[in-house]
């Protein structure tokens, strides 16, 4: 490892960018490689085996090209398809995204807990075995927007989006009456990494209070405790960003504070 380590962040577009901003935080002298395969966005409307077939040689080619010190997948919907075949693929570490069910289910007072995904990641073996196992008695509604992960990208790109098209795809996480606060959804997984991208909207929108859970900060301290710290290298290295489908990365001035600042390279 070089007195900077660089990290791989990869998603299918800007979603992974809300994962990336809490690890520059936590790791502000690693070197980033931030890669969004959006030649092949939206992810959610792919098959597990289109996945897997796109993901593991990509993966492949970047690593070979970048020599990342860890790749974090910063995708729910790429995470539960394909990360068992990464890691018999290639030696260096992965941190995947997966939906937070296990946090959300022992933090909910009235045991009515959503899921808010994308249509693959909710359909997902991986995703109904972590219910299973981490539901704790708890009523877990798994939603399945075909939409919001697409509304995000625009909304932060520039684009209009309106409150009616983004309360669409909410509303079925909403389990319960607003007027029996002890028995109605008190939270709600961010199941997909573009979703904290519209966070203030949600919060706008939702019939009722609830809390949001979002993974990034775990995935953070997860990449902290798996690269050694290193103290040598200047205290903020470079940062790139990678658009599969070759546009260049434009709107930089709005991306900035994901990556802490930097300008991108
Ligand atoms: N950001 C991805 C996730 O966390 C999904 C977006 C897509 O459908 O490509 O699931």
């Amino acid at each position: 490892m070089g007195q900077n380590p660089t990290i791989l962040v990869f998603d299918s577009g800007l979603g992974g960018l809300t994962v990336l901003r809490e690890i520059v935080r936590a790791r502000p002298e690693a070197r980033y490689v931030y890669v969004a395969d959006d030649a092949f966005f939206p992810y959610g409307h792919h098959s597990e085996e289109e996945i897997i077939g796109r993901v593991v040689p990509l993966a492949g080619d970047l690593i070979t090209e970048h020599r990342p010190d860890l790749v974090v997948i910063a995708c729910n919907t790429m995470s539960v398809s394909v990360m068992g075949h990464l890691r018999a693929a290639y030696a260096v570490p992965f941190v995947g995204t997966v939906p937070a069910i296990k946090p959300a289910c022992l933090s909910s007072r009235t045991k009515r807990v959503s899921v808010l995904g994308t249509k693959a990641t909710v359909k997902r073996e991986y995703t109904q075995a972590l219910i299973r196992d981490f539901a704790q008695g708890c009523e877990v509604t798994l939603v399945g927007s075909a939409e919001l992960a697409a509304l995000a990208e625009t909304a932060l790109s520039g684009g209009v989006v309106s409150d009616e098209a983004i309360l669409a795809e909410l509303v079925p996480c909403f389990v319960g009456a607003s007027e029996e606060p002890e028995r109605r959804t008190d939270t709600i997984v961010l199941a997909c990494t573009h979703y904290p991208l519209l966070l203030d909207r949600l919060n706008r929108l939702a019939p009722w209070p609830v809390a949001w859970i979002d993974p990034a900060p775990a995935i953070a301290r997860r990449v902290t405790s798996l690269l050694p710290e290193s103290r040598d290298g200047p205290n903020e290295a470079e940062a790139r960003m990678i658009f599969t489908s070759g546009r260049p990365p434009r709107m930089s001035k709005a991306l900035m504070p994901f990556f802490g600042g930097r300008v991108l390279a």
